[in-house]
This record gives C-alpha cells, sequence and structure tokens, in this order.
C-alpha cells in the first residue's frame, strides 16, 4: 500500500488481491505539501535510508525531496488543466486539493518470469502509439509486476523509461490490454478513481498492471496526487443532472487502506477492482 512510508521487497504488496503477490520493490514518502498530510501518524513517519555509498553521492533524500516538490509543482498545473478541459473554472478543484496527500513511490520491477520480448513480439519503442498486448499462451505463466488497478486518487503521474506500463483499452465496445510504451521526456497521467467519482464517471480510473517483458531491470516513478484525505468527495455538480444522476454517493476520500469515517472510498474501489481482472 502506497500508505507505508520506506522500503517494501518484492512479493509484499498484492495490488490485485485476485492475483499474486507483485513482483516489485518500492520505496515510499510524502511531503507536507503546501501544509498538507505528510508525516502524519496514520502514514507513518518518512523512514529515509542511510546515506552511504552511491546514495550520499546523489543526495538521495535531497533529490528525492527536490523531485516530489517540482513534479507536485506540474500536477498543479494538470489539476488546474483538466478542469479547464472539463469546462470548468480552473480553481474547481482547489479546495479538495488544500492540504492534499501527496506520496512519491520508487519503483524496481526485475524481469518478470513471464514470456518476453522478442518472443513475446517486438518491445515498444519510444514515441510508438499504445500497442496491443497479447494475451498469453495456455500453458505460458504470466507474473505481475504490479498486478491489474485501478490508483485510488485523482491523478497519478509515471516516470518511465523501460516498458512495462499496460492499461485496459476499450477499442469498439472491446477491453483489452494494451502497451504504454515511454516516451522521452513525458509522464504517463494516469486518471484515479476519486477523478471518476468527481465527474461521474465522465472520466473513469485507468485500470492498469505492469508486467516487464523485457531482460533488463525497470524503473519508474509514481507520484500519486490525492486530495485532503479528511475531504467529503461527490460528483459536481456539472456532472449530475435528471438525465444523469449520480452514480456515487458522498463519502469522505480517505486514503487507500486507510479509512476515515464510516464511508470511505475505498471499500467501494473493491467493486471496481473486481471488474475485468
Ligand atoms: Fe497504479
Amino acid at each position: 500500500m502506497k500508505s507505508m512510508r520506506g522500503y517494501s521487497d518484492i512479493f509484499t504488496e498484492k495490488l490485485n488481491p485476485n492475483l499474486g503477490f507483485d513482483k516489485k520493490e518500492t520505496f515510499d514518502y510524502g511531503l507536507a505539501i503546501e501544509g498538507g498530510v505528510g508525516e502524519m501518524t496514520h502514514l507513518g513517519l518518512n523512514r529515509w535510508p542511510q546515506e552511504d555509498g552511491k546514495l550520499a553521492e546523489i543526495g538521495f533524500k535531497d533529490t528525492s525531496i527536490e523531485y516530489l516538490t517540482e513534479t507536485y509543482k506540474l500536477g498543479k498545473h494538470l489539476i488546474h488543466a483538466v478542469c479547464l478541459g472539463l469546462d470548468l473554472p480552473e480553481d474547481t478543484l482547489d479546495a479538495i486539493y488544500e492540504k492534499p496527500l501527496v506520496v512519491n513511490r520508487f519503483l524496481k520491477y526485475p524481469p518478470q518470469n513471464t514470456p518476453q520480448y522478442p518472443q513475446y513480439g517486438q518491445p515498444p519503442q519510444y514515441g510508438q502509439p499504445l500497442q496491443y498486448v497479447q494475451p498469453p499462451q495456455v500453458g505460458q505463466t504470466n507474473e505481475m509486476g504490479a498486478g491489474s488497478h485501478v490508483d485510488f486518487g485523482a491523478f497519478t503521474l509515471v516516470y518511465q523509461e523501460i516498458a512495462g506500463l499496460e492499461v485496459l483499452y476499450n477499442e469498439d465496445q472491446k477491453l483489452i490490454w494494451k502497451s504504454v510504451p515511454p516516451k522521452e521526456g513525458t509522464f504517463v497521467v494516469n486518471s484515479g478513481y476519486i477523478l471518476e467519482k468527481l465527474t461521474n464517471g465522465f472520466l473513469s480510473a485507468t485500470k492498469h498492471r505492469v508486467i516487464n517483458r523485457t531482460n533488463q531491470v525497470r524503473f519508474s516513478i509514481a507520484l500519486f496526487l490525492d486530495p485532503n484525505p479528511t475531504t467529503e468527495i461527490e460528483p459536481l455538480p456539472k456532472f449530475v443532472s435528471k438525465e444523469n444522476p449520480s452514480r456515487f454517493e458522498k463519502c469522505v476520500s480517505g486514503h487507500k487502506g486507510v479509512i476515515f469515517g464510516n464511508k470511505s472510498i475505498y471499500n467501494s474501489i473493491q467493486d471496481k477492482q473486481n471488474q475485468n481482472k
């Protein structure tokens, strides 16, 4: 869970409870950006590793904090841009982001015990469009780096250099998995469940997973931009009408793995999680 802080070893997290444990290592930390939730007790203190050797060389803690701070600024622009794209005032979501929960995660995916490139097909390259992912053949293992899931919050900014991220894509009413190739100088933006809720389903949360089909270790960085966990979330008035009634009950935002109050998104997200495994 990204409600943890610090390092987690491989096979300790199961993003999709219906699948096996994820073959990945993670390091999570958060910051109290703009007075937001940083080192509150329910998330625990940041657990920085002792800096010696290579970590001291790169200034791990300072660099990590700088990365989160700068990427968060980008995220704020993104939130405004999405509001404008939805024909809403750009500050529409500012209130729920007044004290945001911002968590950054470093991820390491060893090559997986799964059909690999090039036997599997041509590996996606920088800048190529989404590519269809062949389903595994009978008898093939299909170990996951990250089991299929939707992100909890509003947005996730993913930095990647090696292919591995796959999204469930609706093509002509047919759901298929597509690889999201890396593209230099870009982030992948995943829309999460809170955004789906705010827009009453207009922007649906992206179901995604990670399978490293290369023979290289894959590193990625995911910045989770979640609103204030104590704020109440419900569909914005623009997306609710007599013809299109609210599909979501008002509830406290909470945080994945952390439930605030009686009603939390965390429960309803489980239903969505079980769709299209
Ligand atoms: Fe995710």
